[in-house]
């Protein structure tokens, strides 16, 4: 079994790491703390009003996904009317602090499925704010590491790990999850929750975490996929794309061509489970939670920024009924 010291030692580069006196530094504000982050504030500011003087729905297109993901997590962690909309989410589909579609529900079922226990050690890929990486935490005593590239999610991350007391078991850094700084066999599992969509080189990611999994661990994901059109109606491709790409770069595939980059990167024991049914559902709730406290958004983000994102929810919803895109769960074993 790993302890958690031994776990730390195989982070090949320290300076990505935020370990426990670089978190604590983080929250008390001390330099230690400040070296890790760059200044963001600034820098947000004018990337949103540059996107901003661009108009209407395509403002968040010009933002590439890792500015524009900062600028989300970074509002995550300063913004009121942002925790009242997440609280709101949260009754709605008694979920957690998150971005993306995820219920405790389908966390469960994925923490059943890769057998997370007390003794695994877990990656999460993509882990944004930290939501469903502290949520498996807190479910299963699982040691784990949450991965992200946006320096704002890993530092709201990683003060929420402390203030809900499970910082001994949960440490986040920031990295490009296509180069993970971790020695090969390191984890038993792997996971990652609506994000895998966003990764352009998705084979080289899945030939990292063959790498860097123990024989006999697994990798198991909640990810978007493309659709067969079947609820027929809405958008061409180009409409669908151009839809999404509103918000960030998709990298939309169907499921079989997930199933085969599982294969060809060595995974067995393949399974995969359609959950556009439930997407919609809390794809929904996230509509509904916007409803809930929208003056309040607006009133602190402005109407541009709030119905861009009103507007990526909602092309989502549309194209989910109409069956052109969903969400499905995959999971895979290392021989
Ligand atoms: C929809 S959010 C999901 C976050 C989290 N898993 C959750 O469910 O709350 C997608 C996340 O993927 C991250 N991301 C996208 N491409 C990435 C990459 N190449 N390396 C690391 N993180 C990436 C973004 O910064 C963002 O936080």
């Amino acid at each position: 079994m790993h302890s958690w010291k031994s776990v730390a030692r195989v982070l090949t580069d320290r300076s990505y790491r935020c370990d426990l006196l670089e978190r604590r530094a983080l929250v008390s504000g001390s330099s230690v703390g400040r070296s890790l982050l760059p200044p963001l504030s600034q820098n947000l500011t004018d990337s949103w009003s540059a996107a901003k003087a661009a108009g209407g729905l395509r403002l968040a297109a010009m933002l590439d996904a890792r500015r524009l993901y900062d600028v989300l997590h970074h509002s995550n962690e300063q913004s009121s009317s942002i925790r009242l909309l997440h609280q709101a989410f949260g009754r709605i589909v008694g979920s957690i602090s998150q971005f993306g579609w995820v219920t405790t529900e389908d966390l469960d079922r994925l923490v059943h499925r890769a057998n997370i226990t007390a003794l695994s050690v877990t990656l999460d890929l993509c882990c944004g704010c930290g939501g469903p990486t502290l949520y498996v935490t807190w479910a299963t005593g699982s040691r784990m590491i949450g991965v992200d590239q946006s320096w704002s999610g890993v530092g709201y991350a990683t003060e929420k790990a402390l203030a809900l007391n499970v910082d001994h078991g949960a440490s986040f850094l920031c990295a490009d999850v296509v180069t993970l700084p971790f020695a090969p066999g390191a984890f038993t599992v792997v996971i990652s929750i609506d994000a895998l969509v966003h990764v352009q080189q998705r084979r080289r990611l899945l030939d990292e975490c063959i790498r860097i999994l123990k024989p006999g661990g697994c990798i198991a994901f909640y990810d978007e996929i493309a659709g067969d059109g079947s609820g027929g109606g809405g958008a061409s491709e180009a409409l669908l794309l151009d839809a999404l790409s509103v918000f960030s770069p998709h990298y939309l595939f169907p499921k079989e061509a997930t199933i085969c980059d599982l294969e060809a990167a060595g995974f067995t024991d393949i399974e995969v489970v359609d959950c556009t049914a439930s997407f919609e559902h809390v794809n929904r709730a996230w509509l509904a939670a916007f409803a809930e406290v929208w003056d309040l958004l607006v009133d602190e983000h402005g109407h541009d920024r709030c119905e861009a994102e009103r507007g990526y929810l909602e092309a989502i919803g549309e194209l989910a009924r109409n069956r052109r895109l969903g969400r499905a769960f995959f999971y895979g074993r290392k021989q």
